[in-house]
């Protein structure tokens, strides 16, 4: 990549207290942002997609989460180190998020201009007429039209797409060089999808904005992502371009994403489901995490660390299959 990455994520490991114990809920990601491009973080539910969101925005609760381990680096700065007062001023201003659940992003009880004016108040030093514009502007953006009376509206007065443009307003109010998107588009009906999916794809442009897509599904990342990380079960296991995760996708866990994906044939038959279920987070199995669910799983698959084996340019994937051993090529050659 060409230009510096605007965010450096290195080693990251959240760790969360369930009972007398401790378990890594993020188990050593890293990760780099890129202007004008964005990196998807696939995987199945529960597998810590949404937790490593809110690590770098130190946003967790506390309990159960007792730690957060490595480096967040943004201009020069490791998020992970700054005072809370540092990191309000980055939070919503120069990163911003869209959160998973779109219901609890707007407080019902303040009208859409009072939400936005605080936050153009806080992050941009902007008040009065000059916020009102400010956040007017930013809804123009999203294609609201600036005569639409929005900025009087309560959230519950709005339908779902329009609260949803008002959250991504808000988000890009501050022009963030950061937005994290945590299932922008789950809650929303398909034509209003492909209207969030093209504004993000024009604003990314027009702005430079480095995105961050979380996801489980895989034509969301056809449609927005440049590069893909895919994890399970606290660990990322495969990561690529978007061409080499679609074409090329080398770990089975990823290959059985891909196959469970409906189609017409196997949504009027039986869906294919990956077979078993993620592990919880407490009883994550010796070796690779996924071998009890993998069909091309051998003997060094249940014990110890799995390397990351790189593969062609900055693709790689956690898996033994790719470890140039007569067995595993022989297994592969098979799939
Ligand atoms: N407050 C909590 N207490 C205990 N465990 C938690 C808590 N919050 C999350 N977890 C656990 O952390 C793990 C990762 O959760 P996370 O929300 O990051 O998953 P996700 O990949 O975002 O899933 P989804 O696709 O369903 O949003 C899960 O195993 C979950 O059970
Ligand atoms: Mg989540």
């Amino acid at each position: 990549m060409a230009d510096n990455p605007v965010l450096q994520v290195r080693h990251l490991r959240t760790r969360i207290g369930i009972g007398p114990s401790i378990y890594n809920v993020v188990d050593d990601i890293s990760f780099d942002l890129h202007r004008g491009r964005t990196l998807a973080l696939v995987g199945e539910s529960g597998c810590g997609k949404t937790m490593t969101a809110l690590s770098l925005l130190r946003i967790l609760q506390q309990p159960p989460v007792v730690e957060v381990e490595g480096e967040v680096l943004f201009q020069g700065r490791d998020l992970l180190r700054l005072s809370e007062k540092e990191m309000r001023a980055i939070r919503g201003g120069r990163i911003a998020m869209i959160f998973q659940d779109p219901a609890s992003a707007l407080n019902p009880v303040y009208t859409v201009g009072n939400q936005m004016a605080e936050a153009a108040e806080l992050h941009l030093n902007l008040f009065g007429e000059e916020a009102r514009e400010r956040c007017l502007n930013a809804l123009i953006e999203v294609g609201i039209p600036a005569s639409s009376n929005l900025l009087d509206a309560y959230p519950h007065q709005l339908s779902g797409g329009m609260r949803q443009r008002v959250i991504i307003a808000m988000a890009l109010l501050c022009e963030p060089d950061i937005l994290i998107a945590d299932e922008p588009t789950t809650a929303l009906d398909v034509t209003i999808q492909a209207q969030v999916f093209d504004l993000m794809r024009r604003l990314q442009r027009k702005k430079e904005t480095a995105l961050l897509l979380i996801t489980h599904d895989m034509g969301v990342v056809a449609e927005l992502a440049h590069d893909v990380i895919v994890m399970y079960a606290s660990q990322v296991v495969e990561r690529g371009s978007v061409e080499q995760i679609f074409d090329h996708r080398a770990h089975p866990y990823t290959m059985a994403l891909f196959d469970s994906r409906p189609t017409l044939e196997t949504t009027r038959g039986t869906l294919r489901a990956i077979k078993g279920s993620v592990p919880a987070l407490t009883h994550y199995p010796h070796g690779c995490r996924f071998h009890t669910r993998c069909p091309f799983v051998m003997a060094k698959c249940k014990t110890g660390e799995v390397p990351d084996f790189p593969l062609v340019d900055a693709h790689s994937a956690k898996c033994w299959l790719h470890d140039g051993s007569l067995e595993s090529m022989e297994k592969w050659g098979r799939q």
